[in-house]
């Protein structure tokens, strides 16, 4: 989820210092990603073998940890032919310290290694083969069986091509995954490939380049087995398998130089010409040639890759496409549903299995009451998830904010089962009522994206929802993953009722739904600019709802307020004849989000006493309901979901709304005044 980067250098003599250099540079750039320990590996002075350096920490600290153990090395000898590989780790699999930082590697001889961006989710079957063919592991990372797996394929034929290993590797694994492969066998080489993590190759040649396009090398294992080489004859050249131009050789001269990186801004310092690799392509650098291949042709497979010229600046490659990091992660929102979900929810067994609290199942299944506790926007996926959960679970559910539950003096039993919700498990609110609950001896359930974290160590168990590092002070898709964490915790605790099978079965498939649903409402985004234009120059904005999506007037309310500094309030319909109707005129801005769920006609009741007051609603409801349609002044039509999903979806485009009025207002969109992304203080 965080940083590749590698650099392999041919017939272009670099010194060590200058490989170092460039890797730090890489990962420097790559440090807007987020991250929280890094490493690298290159090829060790004199010796055949690999070195590794890693740490936990900022890659400064790694820079100093370079500095430190290269005193004794050679670093001014240029190495004509050498490759390097770098990365930054958002943990996911074990927590962040210098042995599960990567590069992973194979052996203590440093044989392979490897580094990887996502998540290996059958790493435990992989595991258990290799250990029993006694491969012992010393990380707790799931990457580990990625270096441990290609030497063991090694070990059985040793004659096979390194790009050929990978191919091999890759066919085992489940998941996401970006990696870039070095081994001592292959001194040189590099592989690189990908499936679901982004990676792009970028080129550095003297003179022009010869080709636009690299054509794709497809293949089984039959076809290749002509390229391999006899054990032991490492110079016997390779019998060619397809015409040496569907390689890429620079032009007159061999000197070449190739970049692996997750995203553009860590190589285009050094080159424009880059090749955007699409899933389960394996780029493989062999004596200065470049070659992109595929295990299996498809119908819509392209015939080659093109080499782009970038024409960007730095600062614009950062965000992509975008022009802000909260604007990205809104529209990050359908691979991060993903992400939370991949490895837990099998949609076809119809099962769900969060490995962090399996074990403490029976034993939440026999406590007194589920308290739901968290801060912001945290606090929100907790009122959105609350009545699925009461549903589900046939418990009390409490919802709590963290500083109104400490100030109240909540009593607390043993048999209570506390969630303590927060992104970056640091949360100081959180964190206090978490300690408060421990000492009383209830159970704590943590729910947090930052493995390693406070909330991650000091929970009994918990949930990583693993949405990937969040940049934007404003929370957006760390609420979604929350939101979907505890509907996937709620699943759990419903698998054996039979009564609520056709509900549970109901939601399995509304999640499978989620991310191309998703993928509809940021379609809205044109359309939800012109109505930000509408309201940006307002002072005041209401947003109403209840039932299933009143969490989203809350969690709309708090974006538009900390993005925009404009006031804004979310309130529970039901409550409009008890006091906030009294704020409706013509001249209020109103957004109401209407669904045709189980308080449908409750809600057309409220939007006819908004009507009736002069109020002009915008309006957030299902695609096609034209009944809905007549009361707006305005529509956003999001597809429909299972109504207990169905917050995810209405929450989108009010995500949008808040980013688009402050964009308009001018505001610093990443960084609200007077607000931090972590709040580490009461
Ligand atoms: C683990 C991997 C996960 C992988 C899955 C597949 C880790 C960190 N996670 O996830 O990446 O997809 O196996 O088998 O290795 N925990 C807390 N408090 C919290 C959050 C988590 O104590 O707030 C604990 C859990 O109880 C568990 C561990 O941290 O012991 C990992 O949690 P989580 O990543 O959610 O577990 P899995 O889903 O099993
Ligand atoms: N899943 C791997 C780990 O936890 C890679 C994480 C990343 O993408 O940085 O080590
Ligand atoms: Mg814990």
């Amino acid at each position: 989820m965080c940083g590749i980067f590698a650099y392999l250098n041919y017939m272009t003599p670099k010194t060590r210092r200058e490989v170092l250099e460039y890797l730090v540079t890489g990962l420097k750039r790559l440090e807007y990603r987020g991250y929280d320990s890094a490493g690298v590996a290159i090829d060790n002075v004199d010796s055949k073998g690999i070195l590794l350096i890693k740490q936990t920490g900022k890659v400064k600290v790694l820079e100093d940890a370079i500095r430190e153990q290269m005193v004794d090395h050679d670093l001014e000898t240029p190495m004509t032919t050498h490759c390097g590989i770098s990365h930054t780790r958002w943990a996911t699999h074990g927590v962040p310290s210098d042995l599960n930082s990567h590069p992973q590697r194979s052996d203590i001889d440093n044989t392979f290694v490897v580094v990887h961006n996502g998540i290996i989710t059958n790493y435990k079957d992989v595991k258990t083969f290799l250990e029993k063919r006694g491969y012992v592991f010393e990380s707790d990372t799931d990457t580990e069986i990625i270096a441990k797996l290609i030497h063991h394929l090694y070990m059985q034929r040793p004659s096979v091509s390194f790009r050929e290993l990978v191919e091999q590797v890759i066919q085992q694994l489940e998941g996401a995954f970006a990696l870039a492969f070095k081994s001592k066998y292959f001194p040189g080489e590099c592989v690189a490939t990908r499936r679901g993590s982004p990676l792009l190759v970028g080129i550095k040649t003297k003179t022009r380049l010869a080709t636009d396009h690299i054509p794709i090398l497809y293949g089984k294992d039959e076809d290749n087995k002509k390229e391999h080489r006899p054990h032991g004859h490492r110079d016997v050249p390779l019998l060619p398998r397809t015409d040496s131009t569907s390689e890429f050789q620079p032009l007159e001269d061999k000197e070449v130089e190739y970049f692996f990186a997750s995203d553009a801004s860590a190589v285009i310092e050094h080159t424009n010409r880059v090749i955007y690799l699409e899933d389960d392509d394996v780029a493989a650098v062999k004596d200065g040639a470049l070659s992109i291949h595929r295990l299996k042709k498809t119908m819509e497979d392209a015939l080659a890759r093109e080499i782009t010229t970038l024409k960007m600046e730095i600062q614009q490659i950062m965000k992509g496409n975008y022009e802000y990091f909260m604007q990205k992660e809104i529209f990050e929102q359908p691979e991060s549903v993903i992400n939370t979900m991949r490895g837990r929810v099998n949609f076809v067994n119809q099962t769900v299995t969060l490995g962090g609290i399996k074990e403490y199942i029976p034993e939440i299944k026999r406590c007194r009451r589920l308290m739901l506790i968290g801060c912001g926007t945290s606090y929100h996926s907790a009122v959105a998830t609350r009545q699925l959960l009461e549903e589900l679970t046939e418990l009390p559910v409490m919802v709590e904010l963290a500083s109104d539950f400490l100030d109240r003096n909540t009593p607390i039993f043993r048999d209570d089962v506390c969630f303590f919700i927060s992104q970056s498990g640091e949360t100081a609110d959180t964190l206090m009522a978490l300690r408060y609950c421990k000492q009383r001896g209830a159970l704590i359930v943590g729910i947090t994206n930052t493995v390693g974290s406070s909330i991650c160590r000091e929970s009994h168990c918990g949930v990583h929802i693993n949405a990937g590092p969040e940049i934007g002070v404003a929370s957006t898709k760390a609420y979604t993953s929350q939101f979907i964490s505890l509907v996937m915790f709620g699943l759990v605790m419903s698998e054996d009722r039979i009564s609520l099978q056709s509900r549970r079965k109901e939601i399995l498939m509304g999640l499978t739904q989620l991310d191309k649903q998703i993928k509809e409402v940021l379609q809205l985004d044109e359309k939800v600019l012109e109505i930000a234009k509408g309201l940006f120059e307002k002072k005041s904005l209401l947003i109403m709802g209840r039932g299933y999506n009143f969490a989203t007037c809350m969690e709309g309310a708090l974006k538009v307020k900390e993005l925009t500094y404009m006031h804004c309030e979310g309130i529970m319909a039901g409550e409009l004849k008890h006091g906030p109707l009294a704020l409706v005129d013509d001249l209020m801005p109103i957004v109401m989000i209407v669904m045709r769920d189980g308080v449908y006609n409750k809600t057309i009741n409220a939007i006819q006493q908004v009507k009736a007051r002069g109020g002009l609603p915008i309006v957030i409801c299902e695609q096609g309901d034209k009944e809905t349609e007549q009361f707006a002044s305005k529509i956003l039509e999001v597809p429909k979901t299972v109504d207990c999903l169905q917050g995810i979806l209405t929450v989108i485009p009010m995500q949008l709304l808040s980013y688009h009025i402050a964009v308009l207002r001018g505001c610093n969109v990443d960084c609200p005044r007077n607000l931090a992304k972590s709040v580490t203080v009461e």
